[in-house]
């Protein structure tokens, strides 16, 4: 019998991503979400995590770039893939080692358009909408050293309208992430883990 694929998730802020992933995976029957990790200790997306009664970890920077402890509890915990949702530090080199193209990120722009240090959340939509772009939307890729690289392995966009806000963008990105983050992350897991 294959092993279940452990997924680990890493989210900084409001965690609706990461809700909609925990929900997705949480009757699966090869996939299963097994921590969620914040370098935010007052991230909402730890209270979802509790309430879907999965394991939480809380790390700081010193203990994150400095440090072997993240990749210590990932393993306690068997992690055998990461999903990054809303996480705003870049990886450190010791974790992408431990985790070689295991790791998938969600950026909510069309990269290479709007991606980069400090371009995340309502920042990303304020310059879509600055720059008077007609569509945005999401792409999910695998994750390197550098800040939004690595392949892509889904992208889906929508319209931006002259009426639209920072605000009704996100909405309209965020209903994207909700549909096609989950079902990828499924396809690209279990295409990239090997029977056992
Ligand atoms: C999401 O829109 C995600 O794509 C984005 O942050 C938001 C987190 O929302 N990520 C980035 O900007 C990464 N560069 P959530 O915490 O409610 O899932």
């Amino acid at each position: 019998m294959n092993k279940k694929i452990r997924l680990a998730i890493f989210a900084s802020g409001n965690g609706s991503n990461a809700e909609a992933i925990m929900k997705y995976f949480s009757q699966h029957s090869q996939i299963e979400v097994v921590l969620l990790l914040s370098n935010n200790a007052d991230a909402f997306a730890l209270e979802r995590a509790r309430r879907f009664t999965i394991p939480t970890f809380v790390f700081n920077k010193a203990q994150f770039r400095e440090s072997d402890e993240v990749i210590r509890r990932l393993n306690e915990s068997h992690v055998t893939h990461l999903v990054l949702a809303g996480f705003l530090w870049l990886l450190p080199p010791n974790l992408i080692e431990a985790f070689p193209d295991k790791i998938v990120n969600i950026h909510p722009s069309l990269l290479p358009k709007f991606g980069g240090k400090g371009m995340y959340g309502i920042k990303v939509h304020q310059a879509v909408k600055a720059a008077g772009e007609t569509k945005t939307g999401i792409t999910i890729h695998e994750v390197n050293e550098k800040y939004d690289d690595g392949k892509i392995l889904l992208q889906a966009s929508c319209e931006v309208l002259p009426s639209d806000t920072p605000e009704s963008i996100a909405a309209k990105v965020n209903a994207l992430e909700y549909e096609y983050f989950p079902k990828t992350i499924e396809r690209w897991a279990l295409s990239s883990s090997t029977p056992s």
